[in-house]
């Protein structure tokens, strides 16, 4: 059975976008230098994830990303401002978004979009299905902070993006997420960014 991932990129002060984020900023005000390590500047240039990454060790980090996602859980507002860019699913394969607004399937060229309205923990359930034996891959603070409240959660590959946001949306620091021991697995510095590996290990209710 795969793992339950979490695999995003953050400001070394712990926010995922920068002030503002919406449908025509998805990454907020500053925010699309966090993802410089995954793209080259290009006609495509935003959240663009087949675009080949900034260094080689990008590259290696984000194929194996791309290796190891059999199904992606997100927020429902990761899809409303990340559909535009993506033109498709995020990876290739099923994706499920977890909302209040029910709407039928939407099938793209590499997937399909299953929007679920029964909670997180049911999307993660039907991930988890639909992934076999690879992970489920998450997207959007809200969520992320909802599968680690929950325990949901195995593994963090964080990003850090050298700079001070600021503002935006945090990653952490939800209330009520308790304590949550975390054992480092891997640390692989890029030109661009520092890839951190966790495995969480116990959660404590708070
Ligand atoms: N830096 C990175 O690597 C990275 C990665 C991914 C995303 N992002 C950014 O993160 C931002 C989105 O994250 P976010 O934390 O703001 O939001 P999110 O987690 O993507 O989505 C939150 C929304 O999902 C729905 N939802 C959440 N929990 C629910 C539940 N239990 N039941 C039903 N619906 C539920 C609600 O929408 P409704 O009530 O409207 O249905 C809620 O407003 C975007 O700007 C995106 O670009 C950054």
């Amino acid at each position: 059975v795969g793992s339950v991932l979490l695999d995003v990129t953050m400001s070394l002060d712990g926010f995922i976008t920068g002030p503002n984020a919406g449908v025509d900023l998805p990454l907020g005000e500053g925010g699309l230098r966090l993802h410089a390590w995954m793209t080259r500047p290009g006609p495509r240039q935003g959240i663009d994830w087949h675009q080949t990454a900034a260094s080689e060790v990008d590259a290696r980090v984000k194929h194996e990303l791309f290796a190891r996602a059999g199904a992606v859980v997100m927020g429902r507002r990761s899809f409303d401002v990340g559909i535009g860019p993506w033109a498709d699913t995020p990876f290739p394969v099923p994706c499920f978004v977890v909302t209040h607004r029910a709407r039928e399937d939407l099938v793209e060229p590499s997937g399909t979009f299953t929007f679920v309205t029964e909670g997180t923990e049911r999307a993660v359930q039907r991930a988890r299905a639909a992934a076999g034996e690879r992970d489920v891959c998450l997207m959007g603070a809200d969520i992320a902070q909802q599968c680690l409240t929950a325990g949901l959660l195995d593994e963090l590959h964080l990003h850090v993006a050298p700079m001070l946001i600021g503002d935006g949306r945090r990653l952490f620091g939800r209330p009520g997420a308790g304590h949550i021991e975390l054992e480092p697995t891997s640390v692989i510095q890029s030109p661009h960014v520092t890839h951190l590996r966790f495995r969480v290990v116990t959660q404590e209710p708070p």
